[in-house]
């Protein structure tokens, strides 16, 4: 295939697809991604695509990861118990290979996240996930890698791959509304990854999910097309519901110790 094939997500900016690679629109922040993709897979780390530098269109390169990208509404495979184990241990392998790379502590998308620990993917969901017959085999879209604590990928992949979401949310995982459930794949995810507590992964899936909502209302004040989309078509109104649903997790004992 020598064309260019849109693909679908891409919400942030075009993407597409040529032959055995993928072109995305580079930002200040690419090289610094760049450097974190290639010290990774210089580390051994598996599943992080070549990072290939940037074409004659001023597009970044990186290849192209054989699998399928699971898009909402999920498909059951993804929702698996698999599925969380595997990506709780590929995002370990990231975490602990960051640490011992050489990279910028600034020149990222977002500031650094305090207290920094490693470099984190930053935007660890099932639509950057490339998986073959239901394991993964490829984590993409490195756009938001961001030096910061281990946590901060972990309880976004929490609130994104167990779902930490009310019962019958349209991208929630299935039958998985009963709170015990929720803590049970925390558990899991916990196990999997190894040295973190439970109370603290849903901690933070409660502070990314503070983050995303401010970022979003900030992003489209400031003129961003994108993150305007994703309020218009609603997802901030969830992220806001999802919220409260984590802070009840949190304290479904005591409403009240978790407030602002
Ligand atoms: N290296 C890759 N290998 C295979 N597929 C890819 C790769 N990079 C991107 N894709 C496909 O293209 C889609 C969009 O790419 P990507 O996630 O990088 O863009 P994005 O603008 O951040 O999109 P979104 O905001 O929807 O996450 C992915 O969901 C995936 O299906
Ligand atoms: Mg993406």
């Amino acid at each position: 295939m020598s064309e260019a094939e849109p693909l679908v997500g891409g919400h942030t900016a075009p993407v597409v697809r040529v032959g055995d690679t993928v072109r995305r629109v580079a930002g200040p922040w690419t090289p610094a991604v760049a450097s974190l993709m290639t010290g990774l897979r210089r580390a051994g780390v598996a599943g992080v695509p070549a990072h290939l530098g940037l074409d004659d269109d001023g597009r970044e390169v990186v290849a192209w990861v054989d699998g399928e990208v699971p898009v909402y509404p999920l498909p059951s495979w993804a929702w698996s118990d698999q599925v969380l184990l595997d990506v709780a241990r590929a995002t370990r392998a990231v975490h602990d290979a960051a640490v011992g790379l050489d990279l910028p502590r600034t020149g990222w998308r977002r500031p650094a996240v305090e207290p920094v620990e490693t470099v984190c993917h930053g935007d660890l969901a099932p639509y950057n996930a490339v998986f073959q017959d239901g394991r993964l085999v490829g984590l993409i879209d490195w756009d938001y890698a961001v030096p910061g604590p281990r946590l901060w990928d972990l309880g976004y992949l929490a609130y994104r791959f167990i779902s930490l979401t009310p019962p019958g949310h349209r991208d929630g995982r299935p039958g998985s509304g009963p709170p015990a459930e929720q803590w049970r794949r925390v558990a899991l995810l916990c196990e999997a990854y190894g040295g973190v507590e439970a109370v603290e992964v849903v901690r933070w899936a409660a502070l990314r999910l503070e983050d995303l909502i401010a970022y979003s209302y900030a992003e489209a004040a400031a003129g961003n097309a994108a993150l305007q989309y994703t309020i218009d078509q609603g997802h901030v109104r969830l992220y806001e519901g999802d919220l409260e649903w984590v802070r009840g997790l949190l304290h479904a004992d005591d409403p009240t110790r978790w407030g602002r």
